[in-house]
């Protein structure tokens, strides 16, 4: 199976399961316990419809929103997503220059794995940086300036991770933040 292959998200996520070390595929696709909420958001998801607004002229198509005091030119951004390069060796630079490309939203994690000027480099296209608060609060000045400094316009506060998730599969295999040596594929 190639890229070329790949025609909706199933079929990326087929690919990445054949392409992507086990441990490191189950840490980007599980939920927490049995996966009840993730299956349950799926479905929801799956439940919109989209109405399509027919003969309205797409002479001049504009998808721009306004969102966290921003415009991006789609109303679909790419939220923050920690340790990319354990996915791709060119992690956020890839994915941020896909977002830059697009004109859209990039979210840079604050468990990133390219440095912020990097990622910053990539276009003027908005960025927001996802924060998680530290008891060290110098550690958090620090990590929001460093953010600022670097030309993110938008601080996004991570409010619902108080502990981490219990990911089963990640137990299982080993994965942890920072990474340990995995004890083998799922
Ligand atoms: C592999 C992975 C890593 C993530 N890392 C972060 C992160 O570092 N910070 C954060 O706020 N959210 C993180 N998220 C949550 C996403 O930003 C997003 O809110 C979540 O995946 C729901 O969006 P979705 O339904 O499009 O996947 C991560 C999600 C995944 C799947």
């Amino acid at each position: 199976m190639r890229l070329r292959d790949c025609h909706n998200f199933q079929d990326f996520r087929r690919l990445a399961r054949r392409r992507v070390p086990g441990p490191i595929f189950d840490y980007i696709d599980c939920g927490a316990d049995d996966e009840v909420s993730k299956r349950r958001n799926a479905a929801a998801i799956e439940a919109c419809d989209l109405v399509p607004n027919v003969l309205r002229g797409v002479g001049e198509v504009d998808l721009s929103v306004t969102v966290m005091g921003q415009r991006p030119e789609l109303p679909v951004y790419l939220s923050p997503t920690a340790l990319q390069r354990v996915f791709h060796p060119d992690g956020e630079l890839a994915a941020g220059a896909v977002a830059a490309e697009m004109g859209t939203m990039f979210g840079v994690s604050s468990i990133g794995t390219v440095s912020l000027q990097a990622v910053r480099a990539l276009g003027r296209n908005p960025q927001c940086y996802q924060f998680y608060f530290h008891r060290d609060r110098g550690l958090n000045r620090a990590m929001m300036q460093a953010a600022r400094e670097a030309g993110v316009e938008v601080m996004m506060l991570t409010v619902d991770s108080i502990t981490g998730g219990n990911r089963e599969r990640d137990k299982r295999s080993g994965f942890g933040i920072p990474a340990a040596p995995c004890r083998g594929a799922s």
